[in-house]
């Protein structure tokens, strides 16, 4: 029988590197918030999948209110956000059944296809844990922060690192799984090397599975990645 299909939108960080007024995840993106634009793409890629946000608390009525008044209806279960990506996932999972498929996708990646999310969603059906990422591109180095004489930061080599870039995958989301297994991965307690859900299920030892993601799936990030993804968008439409 086939998985029930859900993704869980991470959106409740606090976006601080970017500068802005409101979270990034809220900031506009030729017309409409960065998050409906993400949210967009899965409705659109798998018809009848159920939504689970996950916001900053003091944004949950911002973002109610936002989707009332700009006529964005979609059955969305609202959740709090935690102190970490990790504790926020861990909110969202309480909210998903046991024998359903589970997408975890930043609300920042407003970029991915509906081709990339259907597929990802078909193969995942029997395949417990799957994975978005592609090759690195640029020479990877291994460095560290160190102060130099005058107490400036400066960045020094890592003594006998070297690091083969042809090893080397950048992991994209979304990360999608089986959900007993996420749920009992979560149960794990809190390591900062969990950066993403890959990590946390590998460390609760199960093996993962690959698909090459997209180098326009960006994570909005920073200025640059705003206008990034506004060109994106632009060229797309033009
Ligand atoms: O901080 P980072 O860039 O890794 O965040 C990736 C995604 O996780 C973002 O979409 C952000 O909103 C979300 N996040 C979250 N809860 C946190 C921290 C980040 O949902 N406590």
């Amino acid at each position: 029988m086939e998985r029930k299909k859900y993704v869980i939108i991470m959106a409740a960080g606090s976006g601080t590197r970017m500068g802005a007024d409101r979270p990034k995840q809220f900031l506009e993106l030729d017309g409409k918030a960065i998050l409906q634009r993400t949210i967009e793409v899965f409705l659109e890629a798998c018809p009848g999948i159920n939504v689970i946000t996950v916001l900053p608390e003091p944004f949950i009525e911002y973002w109610r209110e936002y989707c009332y008044k700009r006529s964005f209806i979609c059955p969305q279960i609202l959740v709090k956000g935690g102190i970490t990506r990790f504790h926020s996932v861990r909110n969202a999972l309480a909210k998903v059944p046991e024998g359903a498929v589970v997408a975890v996708h930043d609300g920042v990646r407003p970029l991915v296809s509906q081709k990339l999310v259907a597929e990802m969603f078909e193969t995942a059906q029997s395949k417990p844990a799957l994975i978005p990422v592609i090759p690195c591109v640029d020479t990877m180095k291994m460095l560290h922060k160190a102060k130099d004489a005058s107490g400036r930061e400066v960045l020094e080599t890592v003594d006998g690192a070297s690091v083969d870039r042809s090893l080397l995958y950048g992991a994209q989301t979304p990360q999608i799984f089986h959900s007993e297994v996420l749920k009992a991965a979560y149960g794990l307690a809190y390591d900062t090397a969990f950066t993403d859900d890959a990590s946390v299920v590998e460390r609760y030892g199960k093996s993962l599975s690959y698909t090459m993601g997209e180098r326009l799936n960006i994570k909005i990030t920073t200025q640059e990645d705003l206008l990034l993804a506004r060109a994106v968008m632009s060229l797309s439409e033009a």
